[in-house]
């Protein structure tokens, strides 16, 4: 099928790159020049595994390529997929600016055979607004559809290769064939393809991602309470977790949820509920809950060193989560600010997201290639990012490394046992700690 993908960020390469990759003959499409000649040369602007090789190979098989021209980008296209970005605005609705930007512009060449796609999250009645929109402008009727994407950074190939469904929201069986067809190589594992009205599938969106975040935020305030309570929490969320209502996935407490994806578009559905008159009160407290448990790892530095000035910290994992250099919404990001501005020095290290942080932050930091470098001289370790490779580090090694041996544990990566074998004072979230040189 011949498609055209409108955005080429995460998900519009994502879903460009697999698309190409299962026979399709593929157009993306962005207004960022510099983007696109880089994605023509093969070079992929994002950390996302797997993508660079799916970009390369189909670019070389002349199955995908790049454009900043919309019209050219359509021109052949059966299908439109519209991947920009909906980031929020200063009272939590989703900006649809781009959105808006890109229909208008398609208004006046896109026909009546080509199907458009709404893939980005966008607000519940969104697809309706823009098909009135369209026919307002085109002078004919057109076809807009929802297709929410699922796809998780870090694993964004793998998920869209393997979704576990795929949500389509559309207002005729043609269009549910069409996107059907499209999919089929994805799900012959007997995964569901879901037909709703597209209404359902822009709520399936938001709902699901509410849901998600519910369980973070969640799990994140039982873990605090079990500290006070001298509770650990890993045992409850065993004693919990093979309950098959509950199960284990997204009970994992931390240092709080970012991305892009999680704050904006909880942040909307709440705009969504005020809008409507039903308040969406555990939404909100969701997010209020995440905010406080950001900071939560400077609370505990606070409580052991009293002072932060002159203290010289070492963080490992800055993006909002492995595998990804993403760091939009970050927690990484409120402990590096609190931090400097109570005096500490930082030393810092994540695998993928340094470039991103150094554009952010200059010479505020100290970035360090490796993790163990970066224990040079540190007061404290602090653990924001669960990356595979911090999670069995040599413990003698990193003691030798730092001038005081304490690690603050965002991620519950360790057991307390073990660290503590090697003389650091250790400090998680919600684990109980065995008596030692310090507990939590
Ligand atoms: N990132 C994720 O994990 C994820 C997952 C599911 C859904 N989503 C949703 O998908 C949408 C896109 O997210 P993203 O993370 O890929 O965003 P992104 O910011 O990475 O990419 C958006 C792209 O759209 C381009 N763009 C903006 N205006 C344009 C226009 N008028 N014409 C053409 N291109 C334009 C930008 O230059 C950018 O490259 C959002 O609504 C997001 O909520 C994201």
């Amino acid at each position: 099928m011949r498609v055209a993908v409108i955005g080429m960020g995460y998900v519009g390469l994502v879903t460009a790159s697999c698309l190409a990759e299962s026979g399709n003959d593929v157009t993306g499409m962005d207004i960022d020049e510099a983007r696109v000649a880089r994605l023509r040369q093969g070079e992929v602007p994002i950390y996302e595994p797997g993508l660079e090789e799916l970009v390369k190979h189909n670019l070389r098989e002349e199955r995908l390529r790049f454009t900043t021209n919309l019209a050219e980008a359509i021109r052949q296209a059966e299908v439109i997929f519209i991947c920009v970005g909906t980031p929020p605005l200063p009272d939590g609705q989703a900006d649809l600016s781009s959105l808006w930007s890109v229909g208008d512009a398609l208004a006046e060449s896109v026909t009546s055979e080509q199907l458009l796609v709404i893939k980005s999250t966008v607000p519940v009645g969104t697809n309706r607004r823009l098909m009135r929109r369209l026919h307002e402008r085109a002078g004919r009727a057109l076809e807009v559809a929802s297709n929410p994407e699922f796809l998780k950074e870090g694993a964004a190939v793998e998920d869209f290769m393997k979704p576990d469904r795929v949500v389509v929201g559309v207002h005729s069986e043609r269009a549910a064939r069409l996107l059907e067809q499209l999919h089929a190589p994805f799900l012959r594992a007997g995964q569901p393809f879901l037909v709703m009205s597209p209404e359902s599938a822009e709520a399936t969106k938001y709902v699901a991602n509410a849901l998600l975040a519910t369980k973070i935020s969640f799990i994140n305030e039982m873990a605090n309470l079990c500290e006070l309570l001298g509770a650990d929490i890993n045992d409850v969320r065993r004693g919990i977790g093979y309950d098959k209502r509950i199960g284990f996935q997204f009970l994992h407490p931390g240092v709080g949820f970012g991305g892009s994806c999680f704050p904006k578009d909880l942040a909307a559905l709440a705009s969504l509920g005020r809008q409507h008159g039903q308040p969406l009160r555990i939404v909100e407290a969701v997010l209020e809950v995440n905010e406080r448990q950001k900071r939560i790892l400077l609370q505990k530095m606070r409580r052991h060193y009293g002072s932060l000035a002159g203290k010289v910290i070492a963080v490992w994992g800055l993006s909002f989560k492995p595998r990804t250099d993403d760091i939009r919404e970050a927690p990484a990001l409120v402990l590096l600010e609190e931090l400097l501005a109570q005096g500490a020095t930082l030393r810092v290290h994540d695998p993928a997201a340094l470039p991103n942080v150094r554009r952010l932050y200059g010479d505020r930091l100290t970035y360090c290639d490796k993790p163990y470098s970066t224990l040079e001289g540190a007061d404290g370790l602090a653990i924001v990012t669960e990356w595979p490779e911090f999670r069995n580090p040599d413990f003698a090694h990193m003691g030798r490394l730092m001038r005081q041996k304490v690690i603050f544990d965002g991620r519950n990566l360790y057991e307390p046992r073990v660290v503590l074998q090697y003389g650091f004072q250790y400090y998680a979230i919600g684990r109980l700690i065995p008596p030692g040189p310090t507990s939590s």
